[in-house]
């Protein structure tokens, strides 16, 4: 994998990718193994939203992570499972170990009719199974969608059914700290509202009791048994699709954003090898979940891509104590460390106590990724837990763009607090304002784009091409709009500022407000809602409902009530913090919900609410002011 080593070389690499694109990326993709090389690196139209990578190649991810690596990776580590309970052992699987696991596993799945272009829902605990099934699913061309196991029933059902997919892969139960978590009968619940699915296969975990459905229900354990170790790649070209991964968006449901195999490829790996700098005995962690986009890119493929020793971590920062990741990386001596500004707040507000046996010296390089991380959690992860000497790489990205695309390249570029920095080589952003002027040079600030494809980018949104043109290629003509707002500052260095749409980041995770809002509306006694982000100390964002309601029972009882609709509806992870009770919401005379105002006062900043009598009821702002929360 090709390997940037200096600053001097990171400038020289970026003046390619922006003089000749095709040159630099047929470079890098020379390293991967092809079954069939490209006619054309790249054709591309963002008007219509059609990008060709690597045009008519042949290959399969999984060779790539397998047969590529097995010759002088085979003995070497793959993916070291740390499980919840701090006293299970860890299991450590050697390259030639998962590549045996997912040619079982991909056995059985062709065993159970799935063939290449067939969606399979993976919806299971961080074990390496997560891994292997995903691994699988490349390996017989089959696209894998991972759902986040958090996700409530309604929220599986509906990715199932927007991908019609035939088969799902879950676990009995999953352990996440002092809880055990019911999976599989979350999935037999969901599956009520299914008719695509024809199998289940589930791991046995927790061995806690579960139901099976006779001629549905499969132990995972019992399908691979027979299964032998060897098993063909399907060959796939380089635009068949790889996954699908739903995100929020600042409209209705989550969006199926659908990623192809070979830019994929390429880009996970070269970016996993340039950000990290991996060298090849590292041992590499990065704590996110293979339900988000950040466990498939920097959990499973690009580690594996590169041979890297990649962790996996079943448990929660604070399980059996808050000194637990900091244990994980003295236990396996981790070089790389990787997590998101909100895990970073939680532990630093315990203060210093919980480091105080740890010695963290075998760190080289901490990053943060998922939402914007201030400065005052910069510095403390940077002093703390880098010990002051180790890069601390804040990298953006985002489920549409598959990879890291802005981001200090560790020990190369020079880091500044709290600021992304420097585009990887092949990312051209621009800055523009709401009319679509770009603005060049430095000292600006305006809506964040990328005005050229790179091999990662969002092909499509599942089953509906034309909504993924108008979300992301229709806001500013002929480029992609990311949704986030961004700041160069004078040095050139680029600095996220957060989410310029309706989409609120709360703990890393992105919310649609209207998909939350659309859940408290469930609540029968709920006439109409508004939400909005407030900045919350841990959580980066918090969720703030104004709900109008109907009732005559108790705002508290309505309120606790509204929790665990939402909680039903889409999951714990959208749970508003806090609710207010209004009688009315501010709206524009055309019946617009004014947001601004409301975001103002959940912030509890009223000192400029701005024109306020233009609005239909302009009364109720003050009621909303003397009410907040
Ligand atoms: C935000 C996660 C600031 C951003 C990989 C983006 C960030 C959204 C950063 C994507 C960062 C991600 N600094 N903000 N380093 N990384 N974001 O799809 O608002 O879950 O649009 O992908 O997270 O979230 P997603």
């Amino acid at each position: 994998m090709q390997r940037i080593n200096s600053l001097s070389e990171y400038f020289k690499k970026y003046e390619l990718s922006e003089k000749n694109p095709e040159s630099f990326w047929s470079e890098i993709a020379d390293s991967f193994t092809w079954k069939k090389k490209w006619d054309k690196v790249l054709d591309w139209d963002f008007e219509n939203v059609s990008i060709n990578w690597f045009q008519n190649a042949k290959l399969n991810i999984t060779e790539n992570i397998f047969e590529r690596n097995l010759k002088e990776r085979g003995d070497k580590t793959a993916i070291i499972w740390e499980p919840n309970d701090p006293n299970e052992s860890p299991i450590h699987l050697t390259y030639k170990k998962l590549y045996e696991e997912t040619c079982r596993f991909s056995n059985a799945l062709r065993s159970k009719g799935i063939k290449k272009g067939d969606r399979v829902i993976i919806y299971m605990p961080m074990v390496p199974e997560a891994a292997i099934a995903m691994l699988a699913c490349a390996r017989v061309g089959a696209v894998h969608s991972v759902v986040f196991a958090g996700f409530s029933s309604t929220s599986l059902a509906d990715r199932i059914n927007d991908c019609q997919a035939k088969m799902v892969l879950t676990s009995d139960g999953n352990f996440r700290g002092s809880k055990t978590i019911p999976v599989k009968s979350v999935v037999d619940e969901a599956l009520e509202k299914c008719s695509t699915i024809e199998s289940v296969i589930v791991l046995e975990r927790t061995k806690q009791a579960v139901e099976m459905f006779e001629g549905r229900d499969f132990w995972w354990h019992d399908c691979v048994s027979e299964e032998t170790n060897i098993c063909d790649a399907e060959v796939l070209d380089s635009e068949d699709m790889l996954f699908i991964l739903y995100t929020s968006g600042s409209t209705g449901k989550p969006k199926g954003v659908v990623h192809s195999s070979a830019g994929y490829m390429v880009y996970s790996a070269y970016t996993f090898q340039n950000v990290f700098q991996y060298d090849e005995n590292d041992i590499y962690w990065c704590t996110a979940d293979v339900g988000w986009i950040t466990g498939h890119s920097y959990i499973v493929y690009g580690p594996l891509l590169c041979g890297a020793t990649t962790v996996m971590f079943e448990g929660v920062p604070t399980f059996p104590n808050v000194s637990r990741f900091w244990d994980i990386v003295d236990k396996f001596k981790i070089n790389q460390f990787y997590t998101a500004p909100t895990a970073i707040r939680a532990l630093q507000a315990h203060g210093l106590e919980p480091l105080k046996n740890n010695s963290l010296e075998s760190l080289k390089v901490i990053g943060s990724v998922g939402e914007p991380i201030n400065e005052e959690a910069w510095h403390w992860y940077h002093d703390n837990i880098g010990k002051g000497n180790c890069p601390l790489v804040d990298t953006w990205w985002q489920t549409e763009t598959g990879g890291i695309m802005i981001s200090a390249l560790a020990g190369i570029t020079p880091n500044k607090p709290a600021h992304a920095s420097l585009p990887l080589p092949g990312i051209h952003p621009v800055i523009v304002d709401p009319e679509g002027n770009e603005l060049v040079g430095n000292n600006v600030q305006g809506n964040l784009c990328i005005k050229f494809p790179w091999p990662s980018i969002i092909r499509t949104t599942y089953g509906d091409h034309q909504r993924c043109i108008n979300t992301y290629f229709s806001n500013y003509k002929g480029m992609y709009f990311t949704g986030d707002g961004v700041k160069r500052d004078h040095d050139g260095y680029l600095r996220i500022l957060g989410r310029v749409d309706d989409v609120i980041n709360v703990s890393g995770h992105r919310m649609g407000t209207a998909e939350v809002e659309n859940a408290i509306n469930e609540h029968e006694e709920v006439i109409e809602s508004a939400v909005v982000g407030y900045p919350h100390d841990i959580k980066g964002e918090g969720i703030y409902a104004y709900v109008i309601i109907n009732s005559q029972s108790s705002d508290d009882k309505v309120k606790g009530e509204i929790v665990d609709v939402v909680r039903r509806v889409i999951g714990p992870i959208a749970k508003p913090d806090k609710i207010q009770i209004v009688s009315g919401l501010p709206k524009t005379r055309s019946g617009k919900i004014m947001r601004r105002i409301l975001r103002k006062v959940a912030s509890n900043d009223f000192g400029n609410l701005g024109d306020t009598s233009t609005l239909l009821n302009p009364d109720v702002v003050e009621e909303i002011i003397n009410g907040a929360n």
